[in-house]
């Protein structure tokens, strides 16, 4: 099936009340093995692709293989930047085929949050092409924000800056942390139910990974539609990898195709 917007399979998405699984890709072993967990599992799903991840692989060989990968892949795919900083960059990633950006100005001042990610909607709609923004901040720390609700989303900025900005989803911050918790994850589910109410578009949720299910599943009840992972994926076949120590290359790759399908199913299974 070809690539669809993210827009579009969010629209299903809030028709069936489920959310989409999205999984951070900086290879095409994990590609593949996030394609094949989706495509057994009959679920449309989303392959991100970082800005620091533009250095390991070239955006354009990137976006032609998962485009051709996809093709072949009996289920919708959504082709995404995840967290870009620079306009430059969400521009090129339009230029050669994704389907969806995230603009992330998150960690600077309001209204430059605002400015930027309008532009990015201006940019990205020309083309056809859905933007995810962030308010609020989701730390990269594994540090958690309990008492600190300067992180936190507000919930009536929020239904100011989805307003504004036009964007097609909003990533929240409810004590959701990127990378490994530091102390057992405890949502803001008050918060999110708030959000919820006070926006119209499908709310992500960053950092899943060490997220309880029950958690997950909840949360998706209350208006999430689309979770972000990578440390869970990345550490399955790193652990495998390093407890079975001088394997060929070849066999590396095929642990890395995988365990990242064997992630990316128990994920998706929880979402559905
Ligand atoms: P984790 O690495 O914590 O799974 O978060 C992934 C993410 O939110 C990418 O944007």
């Amino acid at each position: 099936m070809s690539l669809i917007t993210l827009a579009k399979a969010l629209e299903e998405a809030e028709k069936g009340r489920y959310a989409l699984g999205n999984f951070d890709c900086f290879n095409l072993e994990m590609v593949k093995g996030v394609l094949k967990a989706a495509a057994e599992l009959q679920a449309p799903v989303i392959i991100a692709y970082g800005e620091p991840f533009i250095e390991h692989i070239d955006m354009p060989y990137f976006t032609s293989a998962v485009k051709e990968m996809a093709e072949t892949a009996n289920i919708p795919v959504v082709l995404h930047t995840d967290h870009y900083t620079k306009l430059e960059n969400i521009r090129q990633a339009i230029r050669y085929g994704f389907t969806s950006v995230m603009i992330d100005s998150s960690d600077k001042p309001y209204e430059v949050n605002v400015q930027n990610t309008r532009d990015a909607v201006k940019l990205a709609h020309e083309s056809g092409v859905s933007v995810e923004s962030e308010l609020g901040h989701v730390s990269g720390l594994g540090d958690i924000f309990e008492d600190d609700s300067h992180v936190f989303t507000n919930p009536e900025t929020a239904a100011d800056f989805v307003e504004r900005t036009g964007i097609d989803a909003l990533a929240v911050s409810i004590g959701n942390v990127h990378g490994i918790y530091k102390a057992e994850p405890k949502l803001r589910f008050d918060i999110l139910e708030k959000i919820s109410a006070m926006t119209a578009v499908p709310l992500v949720l960053h950092g899943a990974s060490g997220i309880p299910d029950e958690d997950i599943k909840r949360a998706v009840s209350l208006g999430i539609r689309k979770v972000n992972y990578y440390t869970d994926m990345c550490a399955a076949a790193a652990e495998k990898i390093d407890a079975e120590p001088g394997r060929h290359l070849f066999d590396l790759c095929r642990t890395i195709v995988e365990e990242c399908y064997k992630a990316a199913y128990k994920k998706i299974q929880v979402l559905k």
